[in-house]
């Protein structure tokens, strides 16, 4: 691997390996999301313990300072939207030339296996690695499911990150499902990220599949709305933090949360 592509995945991945990156590009198909209406501002309390932003070109020009320290993993595919057709229906939407002008890290893109724009979404993550390989940046595919949240299976989801992984991805981000994730993590020879999908009830059924995802074999998460979209997001990527560089149990970071929240921090 080159020195650039090493570069920019170990500004990615911490020294020990693990890796929690803050995802705010929900607008791209979902429009003003709850709670992001006003991207910078919800960034402002939580972005210090994230390891990476992840959002669209339009949210980091227009309402991140440019002196951000994180690094940047840039949302680059879209073209869809949830009043639309059909939210597999995605393209590249964002020029190598801009990616690199844009200083990212990373970029990522979603792949949507097994629907109607499968090879069409296939076809964009392999022209996008051809592209970003050749300047050294690495590609994050994510596993999209749309709207059928039902499909989230290992079976299911295996197959994506395999698919990914072959195409050329650097790291996978994917779902997270209770039975057999190590299926997943096992079939795809480059790192896997958790995300969180729609907002769960309580903070333990978060803290539970961060941790067992972990135990399971991913490297990280890529957790948007579990964090932002809760009543006390900077005790929420606390305790997500904890469990995933200091090797919390779910059940120590409910307390270090229940004892961040006492403290109102
Ligand atoms: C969603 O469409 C985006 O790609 C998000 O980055 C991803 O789903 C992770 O965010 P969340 O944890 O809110 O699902």
């Amino acid at each position: 691997m080159e020195w650039g592509m090493k570069n920019r995945l170990n500004k990615l991945i911490q020294p020990d390996g693990k890796a929690l990156f803050l995802p705010i590009d929900h607008g791209y198909f979902q429009g003003p999301t709850t709670k992001l209406e006003r991207p910078g501002e919800t960034i402002k309390p939580i972005l210090q313990y994230a390891d990476a932003l992840m959002l669209t070109r339009g949210v980091l020009r227009n309402c991140i300072e440019p002196n951000i320290k994180k690094p940047i993993i840039l949302r680059v595919s879209g073209g869809a939207s949830v009043v639309g057709e059909d939210l597999a229906n995605e393209t590249i939407t964002t020029s190598i030339k801009e990616i690199i002008k844009l200083n990212a890290s990373a970029v990522s893109m979603s792949i949507f296996v097994g629907s109607k724009y499968e090879h069409q979404t296939l076809k964009n993550l392999s022209k996008l690695v051809d592209k970003c390989e050749e300047y050294g940046i690495p590609v994050m595919a994510v596993t999209a499911v749309g709207r059928e949240l039902k499909k989230r299976t290992a079976r299911y989801l295996g197959l994506c990150c395999r698919i990914a992984a072959e195409l050329g991805a650097r790291v996978v981000k994917t779902y997270y499902c209770e039975q057999d994730f190590e299926k997943v993590v096992n079939g795809c020879p480059v790192p896997v990220v958790i995300a969180g999908g729609p907002k769960v009830s309580t903070q333990l059924e978060v803290f539970e599949f961060v941790y067992d995802g972990l135990q399971k074999g991913a490297i990280g998460v890529n957790l948007g709305r579990n964090i932002w979209q809760t009543q006390n997001p900077v005790a929420s990527i606390r305790a997500i933090r904890a469990i995933i560089h200091d090797n919390f149990t779910s059940k120590e970071a409910l307390d270090l949360f229940n004892k961040l929240v006492a403290e109102k921090k």
